[in-house]
């Protein structure tokens, strides 16, 4: 087979390394990629055309007849990328535009959880200024989350400890346009604690296959703190998903969710990635996603011990079968180092161009994300330029083991936490 991986980070990266090694693949184009993957991986070939160029992108798959597709980043997706491919009779691992609205309209899938009886948190739905804050006046909650409908890059959701900061946070998305559109669509919903677990499941609209789960560390700076990030770093099995919980989780969340989808006539292929809470009162839906996660997908694919292309392909072609995924026992741990000022909103710009040297010899698997190669150099290109993923029998042993390649890697103004999977682990053991 002929596959092309669209999208350019470190998922992309983990995804063409895991399907190079499929004995199905003759050959694996990536669209754009970037220039560390193709320094890492030499049998993967380059495509200059951006992930958003859809029309582009076809041209590309008719001309070289590429037999699958698989889809990295939801913009991709929300542009239709899928309908446009299967229009024109092409295999494509990913949802419809119609189906990944889970992912870019949150009354979307709160519509859906509610239809399906999926658990999540209480919430009300508004489209003006005035109900929104006349809400907030009147509830007896104290603490509350704001949510703008739309694709927001992270910046769409608001944690309110008070009145006053809900009151502000809507103020902010519908008055002073602050995403840089003026949000028409917004949620208030109830405020849970717990830890948060991700699950990955695959779908062929029909049939739902367990992945996999793993818990993102999205503040920049250890214990927490700092400004939001695309995920500085992942666990994986999550620490917090005991025996018993993938039934639940499958039962109550994944399967009616594609259950619905499907009632609809707008059935949901591809990966279903669900951000979930463990509340005291059991396993409620934050949101969903309808992609892989980037950095889980650097840490899932180095667990999966199954061949991954016959798997896509049969989310493609709609024949997945519910048999179960064979995962490695091992526990992963993936570090990511990001570049001088990221994510840049601390009022510094998120620095290119620094060289980054590498030792010889890694213990953890490299993944490479914001770099560019010039002249056989390798140089960071803003953003998360690369993480590093160890496996172990523990978790303890996978980020010594992740930690030992961390120091050894050199850029200027490196930033990375030295807490991934720390807290988790501390839980877990208090728990007992
Ligand atoms: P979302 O994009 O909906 O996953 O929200 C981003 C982050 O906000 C989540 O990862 C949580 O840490 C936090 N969050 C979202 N909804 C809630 C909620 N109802 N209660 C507490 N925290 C939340
Ligand atoms: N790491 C979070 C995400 O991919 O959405």
């Amino acid at each position: 087979m002929k596959i092309l991986i669209v999208g350019s980070g470190g998922r992309e990266h983990a995804l063409a390394w895991k399907i190079l090694q499929s004995i199905k693949v003759r050959q694996v184009f990536v669209a754009p990629g970037n220039g560390g993957m193709f320094h890492k991986l030499p049998n993967l070939t380059p495509v200059n055309i951006k992930a958003t160029e859809v029309e582009e992108l076809l041209a590309f798959v008719l001309k070289e007849k590429i037999d699958l597709t698989v889809v990295g980043p939801e913009n991709s997706l929300s542009l239709g990328i899928c309908d446009l491919f299967k229009a024109n009779g092409l295999k494509v691992f990913g949802p419809s535009k119609a189906a990944a609205q889970l992912e870019s309209s949150k009354t979307f899938a709160k519509e859906i959880m509610q239809a399906a009886n999926v658990p999540t948190a209480a919430y009300k739905a508004f489209k003006n200024f005035q109900a929104a804050s006349e809400f907030i006046e009147r509830t007896p909650w104290t603490q509350m989350v704001v949510k703008a409908d739309g694709l927001a890059a992270g910046k769409g959701v608001v944690v309110c400890s008070d009145k006053a900061a809900a009151f502000q946070a809507v103020k902010d998305f519908m008055l002073n346009d602050i995403l840089g559109f003026k949000v028409q669509d917004l949620l208030i919903e109830e405020f849970l604690v717990g830890p948060e677990v991700s699950v990955f499941a695959l779908s062929d609209g029909n049939n739902v296959t367990f992945l996999g789960t793993a818990g993102d560390h999205k503040r920049l700076r250890d214990h927490d703190q700092g400004p939001n990030t695309g995920g500085m770093g992942v666990i994986s099995p999550s620490p917090f998903f005991n025996d018993g919980d993938e039934e639940v989780v499958m039962n109550k969340i994944i399967k009616p969710t594609i259950a619905e989808m499907k009632k609809r006539g707008m059935p949901f292929s591809g990966v279903l990635f669900a951000g979930l809470m463990k509340t005291p009162n059991g396993y409620k839906t934050l949101e969903f996603n309808v992609r892989f996660g980037d950095p889980e997908t650097q840490a899932l694919m180095t667990l999966i011990e199954d061949d991954i292309v016959p798997l896509f392909l049969a989310c493609a072609e709609g024949v997945l079968h519910n048999t179960s995924i064979e995962m490695s026992p091992e526990k992963a741990i993936h570090v990511v180092m990001a570049a001088h000022g990221y994510p840049g909103t601390e009022g510094i710009s998120v620095r290119s161009g620094d060289e980054i040297t590498l030792p010889i010899e890694l213990k953890s698997k490299i993944f490479f994300a914001g770099v560019d190669r010039k002249d056989g150099h390798l140089l960071t290109a803003g953003g998360r330029v690369l993480g590093l993923t160890a496996l172990a029998d523990t978790y303890e042993a996978a980020r010594a083991k992740a930690y030992g390649d961390v120091v050894k890697i050199n850029f200027a103004g490196a930033q990375f936490r030295t807490d991934i999977g720390v807290q988790g682990l501390t839980k877990e053991a208090l728990r007992g």
